[in-house]
């Protein structure tokens, strides 16, 4: 269906026209790259910040912005302006959303980044957007710079997918990956990712696993033609996370880092959002820093990698420029069939299946390992090995015990009753191991 009339009515041989809703950290390097590609395709035609004239006066000359865009605080302006594609670079839900559904339906296709916005009222927008015979491309809200929805969305499309696997948020993979190089306590790596910029000063979205979970469900929406809320994905925080575990992770050839996946199973969406260990020679082991992985698992094609910058002005821009390209592009393709939008709700579900690492902090005594054995048998969890290394204070003793393979529903009950027990100083940090 292609209803609206502004959508369709393009002279189909002139620059699109852009306008730029949010002139901060992308924004700017959005504006940057539009004006110095000056390639025919696209033109900036308007910004819209608050209180832009101190934007205007310190970004217009730097950023090379000709003289004859229009800038303006007013959202309601660029709605009834003259711009055939809206970019929303202004994050949050609100005004995001008004400004979003506003553009689709007066008929201008829209860019945005915006992770929150996507992972709530994805489906929804997407179906406005398609009734209204306009585009809403939405590239750059996972993972950056690197262009793994595009890819979902159309390089993939024709796998049928059933997996995703990702490492999503730069800021908990820096702080894992310094404890695991320079063996600092978690505390020293957070403080270190804030004085460099790569975590706010509130941390929790992303260390507590909430940023991620709205990424993974937006991966899911777009890989696996799933609707899931993020507050229905579970997330595990990666906080407990400290520089004893890469020790004893090591021993088992494995190394720590915050791991989002989702399996397509019949009608069921597996999906969680934790710290994990990996082998430390695998795709998810290698990854440093802040950059982002994401695996896909496909019926058809198998395996796929995409790694690079998962933030930052400059790479983030490049996935903006590249939606806008893309629905520039096929304006000039005029009118086309369209696949239908259809999104399942499967039950959602952290229930996986696998190999856990256990690992409590007691007071040394006598009786722990048959405590903890008797508690183990009794949940029908078979354990795999015990690790305790030498040199630590037996009154504050960390040591782990590995499980084979089990659910994650069999295994925390159990888990409660080990953190009860009298020589237990901490609760049992649990992590899936994922081979
Ligand atoms: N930065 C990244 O690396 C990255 C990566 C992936 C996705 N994203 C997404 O990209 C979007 C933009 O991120 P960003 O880092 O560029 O954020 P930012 O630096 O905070 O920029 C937001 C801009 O929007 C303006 N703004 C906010 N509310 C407004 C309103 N109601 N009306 C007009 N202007 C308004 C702000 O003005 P003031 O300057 O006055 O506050 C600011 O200039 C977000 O959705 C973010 O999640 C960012």
């Amino acid at each position: 269906m292609n209803a609206n009339p502004a959508a369709t009515s393009r002279d189909h041989t002139v620059a699109r026209r852009v306008a730029l809703v949010g002139l901060g950290n992308v924004g700017r390097a959005v504006a940057k790259i539009l004006c110095e590609r000056n390639d025919g395709l696209l033109r900036l035609t308007h910004i819209c910040n608050r209180n832009f004239e101190q934007k205007k006066q310190r970004w217009a000359a730097e950023l090379s912005i000709p003289s004859d865009v229009i800038w303006t605080d007013d959202l309601h302006k660029i709605l009834v302006s003259d711009a055939d594609i809206v970019v929303e670079l202004i994050g949050g839900l609100t005004p995001a959303e008004e400004l979003v559904r506003g553009a689709l339906n007066g008929g201008m296709s829209v860019v945005t980044a915006n992770k929150q916005l996507i992972a709530r009222h994805g489906p929804d927008l997407l179906a406005l957007a398609s009734a209204t015979g306009c585009q809403l491309e939405y590239g750059a809200s996972v993972a950056g710079g690197v262009p793994v929805l595009p890819a979902l969305r159309t390089g993939l499309c024709g796998d049928r997918l059933h997996g995703i696997a990702g490492i999503l948020n730069g800021t908990c993979n820096y702080i894992l990956s310094r404890i695991e190089t320079a063996r600092i306590p978690f505390s020293e790596a957070l403080e270190e990712a804030q004085a460099r910029g790569y975590a706010e000063a509130d941390a929790s979205e992303d260390l507590d696993g909430g940023d991620a979970r709205a990424k993974l469900s937006i991966l899911a929406l777009a890989g696996l033609q799933v609707r899931v809320a993020p507050e229905d994905i579970r997330a595990r925080t990666i906080r407990p996370v400290d520089a004893v575990d890469f020790d004893y992770a090591a021993e088992l050839g494995c190394t720590i880092r915050q791991i989002s996946r989702a399996d397509l199973k019949a009608d069921t969406l597996f999906a969680e959002v934790g710290p994990s260990l990996v082998p430390t020679d695998s795709p998810f082991g290698r990854v440093q820093r802040n950059l982002n992985l994401v695996l896909t698992s496909g019926k058809y094609g198998g395996d796929m990698a995409f790694l690079g910058a998962g933030a930052g002005g400059d790479p983030t821009a490049v996935a903006v420029v590249s939606d806008l390209m893309a629905v520039a592009e096929s304006f000039a393709a005029g009118p086309r069939p369209r696949r239908a939008l259809q999104f399942a709700s499967p039950e959602v579900s952290c229930d996986f299946e696998t190999p856990w690492y256990l690992r409590l902090v007691v007071k040394d005594q006598p009786g722990i390992i048959a405590g903890l054995a008797s508690i183990l048998s009794t949940h029908k969890l078979n354990i795999d090995a015990v690790l305790q290394k030498p040199g630590f204070d037996k009154g504050n003793l960390p040591f782990v015990i590995t499980l084979e393979p089990c659910r994650d529903s069999q295994l925390h009950p159990a888990l409660q009753e080990m953190s009860a027990l009298p020589f237990a100083l901490r609760p049992t940090l649990a992590l899936p191991i994922l081979r």
